[in-house]
């Protein structure tokens, strides 16, 4: 890229003549503005954005917007600075739908653009004739329906008084919202005013930039900046009726009044899981690490988005016992946030280290057991999220994207494959080995684009470098490249669940639940034990397991969830009202979208079930839970 090879070049020198002039003071300090490096190598060409960043770049985002719960839209301004080269006179940035009144240049004279044909998963280019300027400002409204937006009623918040709003990058949706280059390739620094009307607060993923502004007596602007550059995946924004309570020095939670409590209780190890990752992976570059628990429509279990991980709220069990998702988000500060996936295609660059980081940093916070019990359960969701895919080249690690939404490749292959591939090389190497591996991997591309390429380059490079044979041995490009499982997959401690795979193999032989097992188990003990005993079931032994071990009245929504996947596949009536309980009343996409699947394949028992279910769930729902079940034909007008 010849022209940002330029600046740091240009930088460099002046940086040579600095230390060479021994005599002349050094010049005054111009103020330091880092542009993010462009990735110019094939595996790092990213299908999913419209942008050209190797002739002219956004390196930073300027948001000055208004967000009104009425028309269910966020409008205002979004100033780009550019990075071009020389003889560029356009820029191209990403679109979805936004309504663009007008783009000008920094004196706000106006400037051509044009919104290109529009993809259905994509959106659409927005390519703006920016002549000489390199700074241009887009005066815009959200797109109607934005695919990154949730606006919710004070009916679908836990307090019922306030709407709320939160918005969902990853992977493709914040070009819904922000007109801007949106590939996890061009990351940008950037900042934001957001007026949003009293008493509601506005939080976003980087530090407050001074105090709130009050305009009027009716509204408040919020002010932010992160001067990190990121991918604009990243850039979050959640408004409702929040308060905060911190939990350590720099950790804290943001949520509403009534979840709070219970939210903070669940979280209290956060700041112990920032210290272990801090020893794993090197210091936490993020400043604080907070978190915002939302409302229970939230369509992940957790958003990795930076300073703040968005959570759902189905994670609090009263227990701690699903707090590896913390773990998880934490660990992305890491991968994903540090180094990030150049293209969606290395997704796996982005989950499967984080799953295995997140195994780690479990480890190190509760110890050698929970860990063990942890892969298994990761590997046991490998094997069978790749027996059940459609398309079996998609378990490949690499996975060839091209004309596909980035949805397509989130299943469990690039998290649990990507995990065990990285704990297979762990073990070959020798752990002390691979962590420092891996601590000099996030070192070296911090806040910067990475490719499985390079990571492949890497470790033969510093992990095999005198030992080609070693490094063949292995069979990277077969785990990274090809489908299926390697034969030499580590299996971890297969005798990590020994206990309850011996109580498994009871009730498989038609033993009766064991209670008292049951009830001394942990929460992944449990898992494994309903991940785990035969798929059909009788009506009696269905009644026999909900007695005994009182699984319709579960509080714990990840057992709560296995149990109503059993209930649908045996057609178990007395746990329906919960099941649709369960549907109507959070929005988790793993969740519901299984569920809600099975029902409606299920034509002579279930079906009925979602068709009466579905059109009652889906305002609870985000544009990205709706996208493919809507397609299910269960809505009354949908025929
Ligand atoms: N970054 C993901 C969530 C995501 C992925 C959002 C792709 C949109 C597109 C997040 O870190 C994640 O993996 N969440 C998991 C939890 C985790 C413990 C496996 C989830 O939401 O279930
Ligand atoms: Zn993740």
């Amino acid at each position: 890229m010849a022209f940002r090879v330029l600046t740091v070049f240009a930088a460099a020198l002046s940086l040579v003549s600095c230390r060479g002039g021994e005599e002349t003071p050094p010049p005054a300090p111009t103020p330091k503005v880092e542009i993010a490096p462009i990735l110019d190598r094939e595996d790092a060409v990213d299908t999913h954005s419209y942008a050209k960043p190797l002739e002219a770049r956004v390196y930073h985002v300027a948001l000055d917007l208004d967000v009104d719960f009425q028309s269910q839209r966020v409008k205002g301004t979004a100033t780009l600075a550019i990075d071009a080269k020389p003889d560029a006179t356009e820029i191209v940035l990403d679109d979805r739908g936004l309504e663009i009144e007008k783009v000008t240049d920094a004196k706000g004279a106006p400037l051509d653009f044009a919104i290109g044909e529009v993809d259905e998963s994509l959106g659409a280019p927005l390519t703006v004739k920016i002549g000489k300027a390199r700074k241009i400002v887009v005066h815009y409204t959200s797109a109607e329906n934005a695919s990154a937006l949730q606006f919710l009623t004070p009916q679908q918040t836990a307090g019922k008084k306030h709407p709320f709003l939160f918005s969902q990058g990853q992977a493709i949706e914040n070009r819904s919202w922000i007109p801007t280059q949106d590939s996890p390739g061009i990351r940008q620094s950037w900042e934001a005013r957001i007026r949003v009307p009293n008493p509601l607060v506005a939080v976003m993923s980087a530090p407050k930039a001074g105090d709130k502004i009050p305009d009027g007596d009716s509204h408040t602007i919020y002010r932010f900046k992160m001067d990190k550059s990121v991918p604009p995946y990243l850039i979050a924004l959640a408004v409702g009726n929040l308060e905060f309570r911190p939990l350590g020095l720099r950790t804290g939670v943001w949520a509403e009044p009534e979840t709070l409590p219970k939210a903070a209780a669940e979280l209290a190890d956060t700041e112990k899981m920032v210290t272990a990752a801090e020893d794993l992976f090197g210091p936490y570059l993020w400043d604080r690490y907070d978190m915002l628990v939302l409302p229970p429509s939230f369509p992940f279990g957790g958003m990795e988005n930076p300073t703040l991980t968005f959570l759902t709220p189905t994670f609090i069990a009263g227990d701690k016992s699903l707090v590896s998702l913390i773990a998880h988000e934490l660990a992305h500060s890491w991968s994903g946030n540090l180094a990030t996936n150049a293209t969606w295609s290395d997704f796996w660059l982005n989950e499967g280290m984080t799953v295995w980081a997140e195994q780690r940093i479990i480890e190190k916070v509760y110890g050698k057991e929970q860990y063990d019990q942890k892969v298994q359960l990761s590997l046991d969701d490998m094997k069978s999220e790749i027996d059940g895919l459609e398309k079996p080249g998609d378990s490949a690690l690499a996975l060839d994207l091209k004309g596909r939404h980035p949805d397509d490749g989130f299943t469990g292959v690039p998290y649990d494959k990507g995990a065990a591939f990285l704990r297979t090389l762990e073990a070959a190497v020798g752990r002390d080995k691979f962590d420092a591996f891996m601590k000099g991997w996030f070192e070296r591309h911090a806040f910067a684009p990475v490719t499985s390429g390079m990571f492949i380059e890497e470790v033969k490079d510093k992990l095999f470098a005198n030992d080609e044979e070693a490094f063949e041995a292995l069979g990277i490009e077969e785990w990274v490249y090809k489908p299926g499982i390697p034969d030499n997959l580590e299996p971890g401690n297969t005798e990590a669940f020994a206990e309850v795979d011996a109580a498994i193999a009871a009730f498989n032989e038609g033993g009766a639940p064991d209670a008292a097992a049951w009830k001394g188990w942990s929460t992944d003990e449990r898992l494994r034990f309903l991940g785990r005993i035969e798929e059909e079931q009788t009506t009696e032994r269905m009644a026999a397991l909900d007695k005994a071990l009182g699984l319709t009245g579960t509080g714990n929504n990840e057992v709560l969830f296995l149990w109503l996947k059993k209930v649908v596949a045996n057609r178990y009536d007395p746990a329906v009202p919960r099941l649709e309980q369960f549907l109507t009343s959070q929005g988790r996409r793993k969740f519901v979208r299984p569920l809600i699947e099975a029902l409606a394949e299920d034509k002579a028992w279930g079906r009925e079930i979602a068709e009466r279910v579905y059109p009652k769930a889906r305002p609870l729902y985000h544009p990205m839970t709706t996208r493919d079940l809507d397609l299910l034909g269960l809505l009354p007008d949908a025929g």
